[in-house]
């Protein structure tokens, strides 16, 4: 593979060993994936940040960096954090763990990355052109990144995302080809989602199907017939059908490579009806109250924040549910000028930042069950290597009625 000048400098190790090692380790993956030339990137986003998912091995990875001398070269944010950085005690979380959590939080801060603490960094600054090569990680800001602003990434993990932030380059191959970039799926929609929720079940629906897709960098399918109406409505879809490894789809109509997109690679197709989606909503939805209604995965925008402000102005929480809204520290900034978080806060919720529903170490006696209303926080609280608590879902404005005891269940 041909290295510019700074990258062969880094790799010679003459700008210390955690660049060296960097360097290093996205040589090997762009030789191993038949890479000709590293790619300079706009931006980096990095993941792997709970204390509850990386432990102490990745205390030891960002430790040996950080003493190696290595900064980042690139502008790179953070994903979420196992708890809000301020308010841990408040989810009920143990100091221990707060501590391991700000040493990891301290670590990015001396390599250089924005302590972001996002899964939405296209909200909060780090906005990528259209076809500019980045390298981010985060499932559902990948596939926001390269279908909704037409950027080009791979499915980085935590580990190139961060080596690509601090040597600044990508290595030049699958999704930042224009011909890997091809649809290879049809999905015909016919159901007609109500709502952000509604199209976070179709994208987990399609995800599902299909599962084990053998496309080399993952299933690309094209999208006829769905009309989203917010952005919100697009991150839904993005981070449900990237549950499953999707990391680009195509919407007819509204995703900007779709008219130019060739149809040659097509090797199925595959329909979404309305009956789909009534059986999907009907099998996930609560059968008892929940002890906390978790909102907020995709992290919420301040418009977001907004909604639920105005479904909770002048009520309170029913005795015995909680309710969180997960959003960044950015978006949370502007909902406190509208007055959302104190409504919110005033109505017994509370309004968390740095963190997600899924990287969180519930406490579980005192949540035994968990109501979302996003399939990407529906499936990962129920999964046994992450909180594995029971969960349910229903549509946001329904949430909401639950935990102020508005909707019986
Ligand atoms: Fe974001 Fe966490 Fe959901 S990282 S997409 S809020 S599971």
């Amino acid at each position: 593979m041909k290295l510019e000048r700074p990258q062969q400098e880094m790799l010679s190790g003459r700008r210390g060993p955690g660049l060296e090692a960097a360097t290093s380790l996205l040589l090997d993956v762009g030789e191993a994936a038949g890479a000709k030339r590293m790619l300079g990137i706009q931006s980096a986003h990095v993941s792997g940040v709970s204390y509850l998912t990386g432990g102490e091995g990745l205390v030891k990875f960002l430790s040996g960096l950080a003493e190696g001398g290595a900064r980042a070269s690139a502008y790179a944010t953070l994903n979420p954090a196992g708890m809000d950085l301020d308010r841990w005690k408040e989810m009920g979380l143990e100091p221990a763990f707060a501590e391991k959590q700000e040493l990891i939080i301290s670590l990015y801060r001396s390599l250089g990355i924005q302590t972001t603490c996002s899964c939405t960094p296209y909200e909060m600054g780090n906005v990528p052109r259209y076809g500019a090569p980045i390298a981010w990680a985060e499932s559902s800001a990948i596939a926001f990144a390269n279908s909704f602003f037409g950027a080009r990434t791979n499915r980085e993990s935590a580990v190139t995302a961060l080596c690509s932030a601090l040597a600044g380059v990508t290595p030049e191959y699958g999704l930042h080809l224009r011909k890997e970039r091809a649809p290879n799926v049809i999905v015909e929609v016919s159901a007609e989602p109500r709502d952000s929720t509604d199209f976070s079940v179709i994208g987990h629906h399609i995800g599902e199907m299909l599962q084990g897709d053998p496309a080399e960098f993952g299933p690309i399918p094209l999208l006829r017939g769905l009309r989203p109406r917010t952005p919100h409505d697009l991150k839904a879809l993005g981070a449900s059908l990237a549950t499953f490894g999707v990391p680009l789809c195509h919407v007819e109509g509204f995703t900007p490579e779709c008219e130019s997109c060739p149809l040659r690679n097509i090797r199925r197709r595959v329909r979404v009806t309305g009956t789909d989606l009534a059986r999907w909503r009907r099998e996930h939805e609560p059968s008892a109250p929940p002890a906390l209604v978790a909102i907020g995965c995709p992290q919420a925008s301040a418009p977001e924040v907004d909604r639920i402000a105005s479904l909770l102005a002048g009520k309170r929480l029913v005795e015995g549910v909680e309710l969180w809204v997960f959003t960044s520290r950015a978006q949370r900034a502007v909902a406190e000028q509208s007055g959302a978080v104190t409504t919110i806060e005033k109505a017994g919720g509370r309004v968390l930042v740095d963190t997600c529903p899924e990287v969180v170490p519930y406490p579980r006696s005192h949540y035994p069950s968990i109501l979302v209303d996003s399939m990407k926080a529906h499936h990962y609280i129920r999964s046994p290597g992450l909180a594995g608590i029971p969960a349910s879902l229903l549509p946001t404005e329904r949430c909401v009625r639950v935990a102020t005891g508005e909707e019986k269940l």
